[in-house]
């Protein structure tokens, strides 16, 4: 049976404390017991349902962990105060002194400075890969690999993950699977393909409001708890805490995240097909000229399209930075980091988001100077948007 995320959030039924349509929230930090023995059983794990400090688990994030993890599907999932709280805690836990991991070249800066500039001072070393190529991902596995890294799809470049493919080499090779899913929640299931974990960071679509940053760390029950362990989960003594009131919130907008997702999917689309068609170097997942094109329609959950990233090459830094600031004084979107707003975002990644990652490896990667990474927004009339951005284009000779 196909499987059904919005449905799984969906069917979540939560009441308020007063009978409210939304779940009470948590406003403490720290929760009484009854008996000392009670207390003492929390800290060994051992009593569910209890709540003992807020740095542990509250009930608001308990509810919008619930709700992240029917989403994708796993058994239980764990919030965090940012996406690089949960990709670091993540890494951490599973790897220690002399271990190894292969990743992705192409992913989110800062996960790529940590890896490239902060594990090694613990001893964990990584190795980057091209990722579509499984053969060169294997090649890269030595004896001391314990985790397979990817975004579903990446940052900035909108490369597709064989999830499957990379589920299989892990499973061969006893390694763990851990799949970014921020570009592409409810379109792919990384769990239901093989992941072993699923993060995402919050900040992006799923909040969608660009007012706060959270993460989420979806996987099975046990490794959640690890996480979470008093003596030794990185959740717990690393301390990235998502606040309750956050949590509230968060979990207020991820009810509407599949009707988002589908706009920003349709209006995503319609830009990308249409500026391939004036000639720019467009990349976008769901058009035919993209590379991966067919492996994420293999991969998708197909209601909720493509996703709302696409890149548009301009030619130079130059130009690119002229339209950026002619289409945000147009009020086309803003100019600015980040993804998932209601609004249109741009930003050129190679002086901004990936400029973690030295220009010569931008360049072997395939990231330009005229690279404009676009989040595209809810635009009701996205037939005007495209003419309006258009006419920016011929107004900077970008376009006839
Ligand atoms: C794919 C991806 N993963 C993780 C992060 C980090 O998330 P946060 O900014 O919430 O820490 C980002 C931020 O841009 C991202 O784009």
């Amino acid at each position: 049976m196909a499987f059904k995320p919005a449905n799984n959030i969906q069917d979540l039924q939560y009441f308020g404390e007063f009978g409210g349509v939304n779940p009470s929230i948590s406003d403490s930090s720290t929760y009484t017991f009854l008996s000392a023995k009670t207390m003492f059983d929390t800290f060994e794990g051992n009593a569910d349902g209890c709540y003992l400090y807020s740095r542990h688990s509250t009930p608001s994030n308990l509810y919008l962990g619930q709700a992240l993890a029917a989403m994708e599907g796993t058994q239980t999932a764990n919030v965090t105060a940012s996406g690089m709280g949960a990709i670091t805690s993540v890494l951490m836990q599973l790897c220690g002194a002399g271990d190894h991991i292969v990743s992705s070249h192409t992913i989110y800066g800062g996960t790529y400075a940590f890896l490239k500039n902060f594990t090694p001072r613990f001893n964990i070393e990584t190795s980057f890969v091209d990722i579509l190529k499984l053969d060169m991902v294997e090649a890269a596995i030595t004896p001391k690999t314990k985790v397979l890294y990817c975004e579903s799809v990446s940052n900035p470049l909108l490369e597709v993950a064989d999830i499957a493919g990379l589920a299989k080499l892990a499973k061969k090779h006893n390694l763990k699977l851990v799949v970014d899913n921020t570009f592409s929640p409810l379109s792919i299931s990384p769990a239901q393909l093989g992941a072993d974990v699923v993060i995402h960071s919050l900040t992006k679509f799923i909040n969608g409001s660009s007012d706060t940053v959270g993460g989420v760390i979806c996987g099975t029950q046990e490794f959640i708890d690890d996480l979470r362990n008093v003596n030794d989960g990185a959740c717990m003594l690393l301390g990235p805490t998502m606040d309750s009131l956050r949590a509230a919130s968060i979990l207020k907008n991820l009810r509407t995240l599949h009707i988002r997702m589908q706009q920003h999917s349709l209006n995503a689309m319609y830009l990308s097909q249409r500026f391939e068609k004036d000639g720019l170097k467009t990349v976008y997942p769901g058009l035919a000229s993209h590379p991966s094109h067919d492996l994420f329609k293999t991969m998708m959950n197909k209601k909720y399209g493509f996703g709302g990233m696409l890149t548009l090459d301009v030619g130079s830094l130059e130009k690119a930075n002229a339209l950026m600031e002619l289409m945000q004084k147009r009020n086309l979107g803003y100019l600015a980091v980040s993804l998932g707003f209601y609004k249109t975002l741009f930003s050129a990644p190679g002086s901004s988001t990936s400029s973690e990652i030295p220009e010569n490896e931008q360049k072997a990667m395939g990231l330009s100077d005229g690279l404009i990474r676009f989040s595209i927004g809810l635009d009701a009339d996205i037939e005007r948007t495209y003419a309006m951005m258009k006419e920016c284009m011929k107004e900077l000779k970008i376009l006839e």
